[in-house]
């Protein structure tokens, strides 16, 4: 049997590297569309290395309709796995424009070809960034997604809403072969590949907690700021779902899996990717602090705008229906962020 062919946009990146290491494994063939604006081809090397295999890189933007064509001209693509998009939250609400025009109109070029080439099985990146700020802390999915607080975070709602609405097409046309979308929620992904030769590698100084502390314990930066000690919290600091990217990518291969089950006949499916459970910045630098053996440099300053003071995930449904949970805890996501940091301190540079 030939292996299934995934088209992995944004294969490049962080997350990406990670599924293809994981697709490679379980026997599926990979082509990558990125465009480097955020990443490194030196990462897909190294996921050559890791896997043994080999993998078909384009250099290619996901806008450029003419390359996409020869994308799936050539290449008798199975489902595609959406990664491609700019994520910088505060760089979003300066570059509003930039931002939605390559999330959500790369997406619409990208549905646009795979509709034209009857490719319909779409596994997107989404974010707990679309809850915006609800009542509760625990999240969701049938929570209401119209709240995101930031160009990047109503960007991927957009998205979400467009995937949705060529599903409903679907149902209107009495479409024979219709779309089969999962949107995927993460919550704060960290850690990297055991073997630590693949990972997270931000461009300049980093906007999120776990790259910042790494990059403090192993001397490249000075001190951290923590954003807020007045939070009801269990310290008074702001408490996330942390989630190893490792388990991230294995919610990928489930959701792929899920597509086929025809008891869950899922058409257009929102699903969180998280642990359930929250651990505060404090707890963070500990964990860092006791696997690294350094110690963290940290100052208490302001809370940080558009912040909320804690939230984790409800990851009930992913476990119900894609047969899904998380299975390492924190010392392990700091330990494999560290041997990727130490072993690589200016990341793939
Ligand atoms: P990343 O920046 O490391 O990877 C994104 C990749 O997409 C990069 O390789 C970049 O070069 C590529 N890319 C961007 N725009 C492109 C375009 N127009 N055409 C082709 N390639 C393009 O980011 P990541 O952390 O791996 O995130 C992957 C996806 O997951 C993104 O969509 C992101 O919004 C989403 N997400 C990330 C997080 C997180 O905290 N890392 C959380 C929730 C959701
Ligand atoms: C985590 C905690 C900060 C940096 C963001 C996006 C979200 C998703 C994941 C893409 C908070 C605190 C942070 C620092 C700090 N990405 N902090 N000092 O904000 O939960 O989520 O990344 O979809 O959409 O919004 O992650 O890592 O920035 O912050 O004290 O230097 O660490 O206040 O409590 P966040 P983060």
């Amino acid at each position: 049997m030939t292996a299934q062919k995934i088209l992995v946009t944004g294969g490049a990146g962080y997350i990406g590297s990670h599924a293809c290491v994981a697709l490679l494994e379980a026997g599926y063939d990979v082509v990558v569309v990125d465009n480097l604006s955020n990443s490194r081809a030196e990462s897909l090397a190294r996921v050559k290395t890791i896997t043994g295999k080999t993998l078909t890189l384009v250099l290619a933007d996901i806008r450029d309709k003419q390359a996409l064509t020869e994308i799936f001209s050539e290449h008798k693509i199975y489902a595609v796995m959406h990664f491609a998009g700019l994520k910088a939250v505060g760089e979003s609400c300066v570059q509003p424009i930039r931002y939605y025009q390559n999330n959500v109109y790369g997406t619409l070029v990208l549905t646009e070809v795979m509709q034209e080439f009857a490719v319909k099985k779409m596994i997107f990146s989404s974010s707990a960034t679309v809850y915006g700020e609800p009542d509760t802390v625990k999240y969701s999915e049938d929570l209401p997604v119209f709240g995101a607080t930031n160009p990047y975070g109503k960007s991927k709602a957009m998205i979400e809403d467009i995937l949705r609405d060529l599903s409903t097409a679907d149902v209107l046309t009495k479409a024979s072969h219709p779309w089969e979308i999962i949107l995927l929620r993460y919550f704060n992904p960290m850690g990297a590949h055991q073997s630590g030769l693949i990972g997270e590698d931000p461009n300049g100084i980093p906007n999120n907690l776990v790259p910042y502390v790494s990059q403090v314990a192993v001397g490249k930066l000075a001190q951290l700021s923590v954003f807020g000690g007045d939070y009801p919290t269990i310290d008074g600091t702001g408490v996330r779902d942390y989630i190893h990217v490792v388990d991230l990518v294995k919610g990928h291969l489930a959701a792929l899996k899920a597509l086929d089950d025809s008891s869950l006949n899922i058409r257009c499916k929102a699903y969180n990717l998280g642990a359930g459970k929250g651990y505060s910045v404090l707890q963070i630098i500990a964990a860092f602090e006791r696997v690294t053996g350094k110690t963290i440099n940290y100052k208490i300053v302001e809370r940080r705008s558009g912040d909320v003071a804690e939230n984790y995930a409800d990851p009930g449904l992913a476990l119900r229906e894609l047969n899904w949970k998380t299975e390492k805890n924190l010392d392990d996501m700091v330990e494999d962020t560290w041997r990727w940091q130490s072993q690589n301190p200016n990341g793939y540079h």
